[in-house]
């Protein structure tokens, strides 16, 4: 079950309110934060079942254990708590364990929890053996953080009724439920959260996960890809789901006008082509970002506030943004004096390493 309520402390789309880097990221065709127009076909696109999800394979094996030892017990799953970089499949995990394990999935999140009192209205409300879905669970305000602690623990939430010298502490029954949360930055979470779950990290796809995702999606969307398309597509996705499905969906439109509909190896290149997504899955601006490294400044260490206005981006964009990725594909280094691009960011370019150091 996806929103089995559409009460306005149940968001529809967590990920794209409140949060900078979704607006910013919008305009951008590689950004794997979620777009209103992945919004629909997310939905068509995310698996039901284990068996449908594909990688996260040790994960996954863990899953299977604690569902089928938790069924076993007729007890709810321990708590949980999923972290790795948007579009990984943290979201549709938590989809994928409610449906096993056959419970309801109630969805929120941090930024929409504001007071103890809305903890308070969502706790009451579900049901035993319910899972509720906590998005950026970084987010949630400290005072409910704190709220929330007894009632994983022990069930019970404490609420005070009234004011003044006739105000009585209470303690409310909660439904045995099951927490899963998600983050993107495990680093802001607190420790007595991390201590109550069982903190899990999404890896990166191998591009062999990846074509099957995009084979499976292609079937779905009702389109005819060749493996070597598939392949393509994959390899430029930045090893995440999202991207991937977001790619092959953008591929699809430009072979369905330009081509007549089947993606071809050919089609596939021709269309990345000209969505400016090169081999590496790097956009321009990732590839702006490397040049003013390696050709502007000569491969020397550039400090952060240099490099945004170089780029002409805001410093927090370009560190959350663009720069993990190029991190991951150990293209630029961090280090004390600055970013420095590597030899690979030169392979990259195609500038020899000699030339413009
Ligand atoms: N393991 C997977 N197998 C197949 N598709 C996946 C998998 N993980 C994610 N996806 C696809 O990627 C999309 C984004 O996943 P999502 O769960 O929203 O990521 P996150 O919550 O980590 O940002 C999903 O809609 C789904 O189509
Ligand atoms: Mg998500």
């Amino acid at each position: 079950m996806w929103e089995s309520d559409k009460d306005d402390l149940w968001e529809e789309s967590p990920e794209t309110q409140d949060d900078p880097r979704s607006r910013k990221g919008a305009e951008r065709f590689v950004t794997s934060d979620l777009t209103e127009d992945d919004l629909e076909a997310e939905r068509s696109l995310r698996p039901q079942t284990l068996d449908e999800y594909i990688g996260q394979s040790r994960l996954k094996q863990k899953m299977r254990v604690a569902i089928a030892a938790a069924k076993e017990r007729h007890e709810p799953l321990d708590h949980l708590l999923f972290y790795g970089p948007p579009g990984l499949g943290k979201t549709t995990l938590a989809g994928v364990i409610a449906n096993e394990m056959g419970a309801q999935m109630k969805t929120t999140s941090g930024p929409a929890i504001g007071r103890e009192g809305d903890l308070a209205a969502i706790l009451t409300n579900l049901n035993e053996g319910d899972i509720l879905f906590v998005d950026e669970i970084h987010r949630l305000p400290h005072q409910v953080e704190e709220k929330l602690y007894p009632a994983m623990e022990d069930f019970k939430y404490d609420i005070v009724i009234g004011k003044g010298p006739a105000a009585r502490a209470m303690r409310l029954d909660v439904p045995r439920f099951t927490l899963i949360g998600a983050t993107t930055r495990s680093g802001l979470l607190t420790t007595p959260l991390r201590d109550r779950c069982n903190p899990e990290r999404l890896d990166y796809y191998t591009a062999d996960e990846l074509s099957q995702i995009v084979r499976r999606s292609a079937r779905i969307l009702n389109v005819t890809i060749d493996d070597q398309a598939a392949a393509e597509i994959s390899s430029r996705s930045r090893g995440t789901p999202r991207l991937a499905n977001r790619l092959l969906k953008r591929v699809r439109d430009y072979a369905q006008v330009r081509h007549g509909g089947d993606i071809t190896r050919e089609v596939a290149l021709e269309a990345m082509d000209f969505f400016e997504v090169d081999p590496a899955g790097l956009d321009w601006m990732d590839n702006r970002i490397l040049e003013t490294l390696v050709v502007t400044f000569q491969g020397k260490p550039v400090g952060l506030s240099t490099l945004a206005s170089a780029v002409g981006e805001d410093e927090s964009t370009l560190e959350e943004v663009y720069e993990p990725y190029l991190l991951q594909l150990g293209f630029i280094n961090r280090t004390p004096k600055g970013r420095i691009a590597t030899a690979r960011a030169y392979d990259h370019l195609g500038v020899p390493l000699g030339d413009a150091t």
